[in-house]
């Protein structure tokens, strides 16, 4: 009997072509988040699922199915699954590290520069017909040359961030469970604790998972302590800011600007966010290259492949 390969919305064929070599493969068509029963009627038929970042894989899901081997997640970030869950019950959960790497600092860094530059008020004036000639005053925004960049999160993606930084002039600090010496050395990062780091940085860009401790970690307080003319840069996971403090902070001028690619409860958004000219909002594209999610597709189905064939697969988060 062939294994069932069940895909909860449609990837890059490569994902497809690789495992329809061998298995079953169902597609399921894409509408948007999945409730957590949508979500088990999948996984009944599947000796692996391959899931995106938002659809909910807890428990309930995970035990819908005695043959589910694997699930085989698209993205980086595991937060939607319930990895102890899966580990008790002996499933193997992926994920598809390192392939999105650059793409999510490329988007990371377009971020930084549109709120810094004003790119999104400068197409808005525009498109409206409000642009009437070169004006010395018009949209001055902020450089980046000797401002400080505070990553929080030193892992690939916050390191690929620091590099492209660095290239802009900008002066490198980073808050990080363990010390990176190779930024150090190379970058001349320095390490700070978080209070530190947010206390004196202009910009101040997250690349964390999410997971309890780090739910919030933006929050009311946090953004108090913050420069009046810093911005916050987030493409990593919605939760780790308190999006309605964050609302109140812009409101306010309590900091300068911020530029989301995530969002709280999303695809909702804070609706006092959308009226403010001082926030970039983006449909969460870190890693939306054709290329990165290629790759992606590659991975999910060789880690697919490898468990069911009885094989370890690379990237194993639990
Ligand atoms: C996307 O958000 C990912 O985690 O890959």
């Amino acid at each position: 009997m062939k294994h069932t390969v069940v895909m909860s919305s449609p990837i890059p064929s490569i994902a497809r072509e690789i495992l329809s070599q061998r298995y079953e493969v169902v597609e399921h068509s894409a509408s948007g988040t999945r409730s957590e029963e949508t979500m088990a009627l999948m996984a009944v038929e599947a000796d692996g699922l391959i899931t995106l970042n938002h659809d909910p894989v807890t428990r309930r899901v995970l035990e819908s199915n005695p043959n589910l081997r694997i699930v085989a997640n698209y993205a980086v970030g595991v937060d939607n699954i319930d990895l102890s869950a899966a580990s008790e019950l002996g499933i193997v959960v992926t994920n598809t590290p390192g392939v999105l790497t650059e793409a999510t600092a490329d988007l990371t860094m377009a971020l930084l520069l549109a709120a810094a530059r004003r790119v999104p008020e400068g197409d808005r004036m525009v498109r409206s017909g409000e642009f009437h000639g070169w004006d010395p005053f018009m949209l001055l925004g902020a450089s980046l040359q000797r401002k400080r960049l505070g990553i929080i999160g030193m892992g690939r993606i916050g390191t690929a961030v620091a590099r492209r930084a660095r290239s802009f002039g900008m002066e490198i600090t980073y808050h990080s469970r363990s010390a990176h010496e190779e930024a150090e050395r190379e970058l001349g990062a320095l390490r700070l604790d978080f209070d530190e780091l947010i206390s004196t940085s202009d910009f101040v860009s997250l690349h964390l998972p999410l997971k309890a401790e780090t739910r919030h970690m933006i929050d009311r307080s946090a953004l108090e302590r913050m420069k009046p003319g810093a911005y916050l840069i987030n493409a990593s996971r919605g939760p780790l800011v308190d999006e309605s403090a964050l609302a109140d902070a812009l409101t306010a001028g309590t900091i300068r600007g911020a530029a989301l690619d995530v969002y709280e409860r999303e695809p909702a958004v804070e609706p006092r966010l959308l009226p403010l000219d001082n926030v970039i909002l983006l449909p969460h594209l870190g890693s939306a290259t054709e290329e990165a999610r290629t790759e992606m597709a590659r991975i999910v189905a060789t880690e697919v492949t490898a468990v069911l064939e009885g094989g370890r697969p690379r990237f194993q988060v639990n």
